[in-house]
């Protein structure tokens, strides 16, 4: 079981969107736990303020400190309580290292994974000194919140928590498991808009069928993706 939390002003946003389809039926089924804290909750500012102007000037408003933290302290005394080792604090910002494959299946080893979404022009700098543990982004672009890259990188993660895919394998032979790109695929029927389906792969010949697959993996790895093709390559 992997209990992840987010720490957010839009709770709604990332409920709605992580208990859809697989990952909802994985909560349902107690494989993952997903648990949403409102920051807002946590101000001491009776007209629940969260935000102030920056020092020194300068457009937009920042996120203050006092709330971001105790609404982590909520959860750190939860995680606590269970006797489960401290979770790690991801900071989800266009600043941090890049998100991937490999940091998925790392970060999926887990108990307990805490992330902070930020919002305005960012937050104070001194609760992330205190509370954050990694720093990491979904690419090179900006986005207006970290609730949706928060989202994609607990898709990316959850999917890779045992029980959660019902077939292992899809896991283990899709895109980027072994580096390489997915290979094409098809489906009924047979000829559709006179495109007939590769005749290897209703010869029932599961060998020829894994060597057409790798081959065709490699050649679109090559074409589409030549950085990839070049790591599969000079891999040990
Ligand atoms: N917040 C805004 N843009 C972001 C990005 N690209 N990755 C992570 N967090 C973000």
């Amino acid at each position: 079981m992997m209990n992840f939390h987010i720490l957010t002003l839009f709770p709604e946003m990332v409920m709605q969107g992580l208990h859809t389809s697989i990952l909802g039926r994985a909560v349902a089924r107690e494989c993952i736990s997903i648990e949403a804290v409102n920051i807002r909750d946590y101000t001491l500012d009776k007209h629940g303020k969260v935000d102030d102007y920056t020092y020194g000037g300068g457009a937009g408003m920042l996120m203050q400190a006092q709330p971001v933290y105790d609404a982590w302290q909520a959860v750190a005394g939860r995680i606590a309580v269970r006797g489960a080792a401290p979770g790690r604090v991801i900071y989800v910002t266009p600043q941090g290292r890049t998100f991937h494959q490999k940091m998925a299946q790392e970060l999926a080893r887990e108990e307990d994974l805490i992330f902070l979404c930020g919002h305005y022009e960012g937050i104070d700098e001194r609760v992330l000194e205190e509370i954050v543990t990694d720093e990491i982004s979904i690419g090179d672009y900006v986005l207006t919140g970290g609730e949706l890259p928060a989202m994609v990188m607990i898709d990316a993660i959850a999917r890779l928590v045992p029980g959660v895919l019902h077939n292992t394998d899809s896991a283990v032979t899709e895109s980027f498991y072994d580096g390489l790109l997915e290979y094409p695929q098809y489906s009924r029927p047979e000829i559709w808009h006179d495109k007939q389906v590769p005749p290897i792969l209703l010869s029932g010949d599961h060998a020829r069928v894994d060597a057409w697959r790798l081959e065709q993996s490699i050649l679109r790895t090559k074409e589409r993706r030549p950085d990839l093709y070049e790591a599969y390559c000079s891999r040990p």
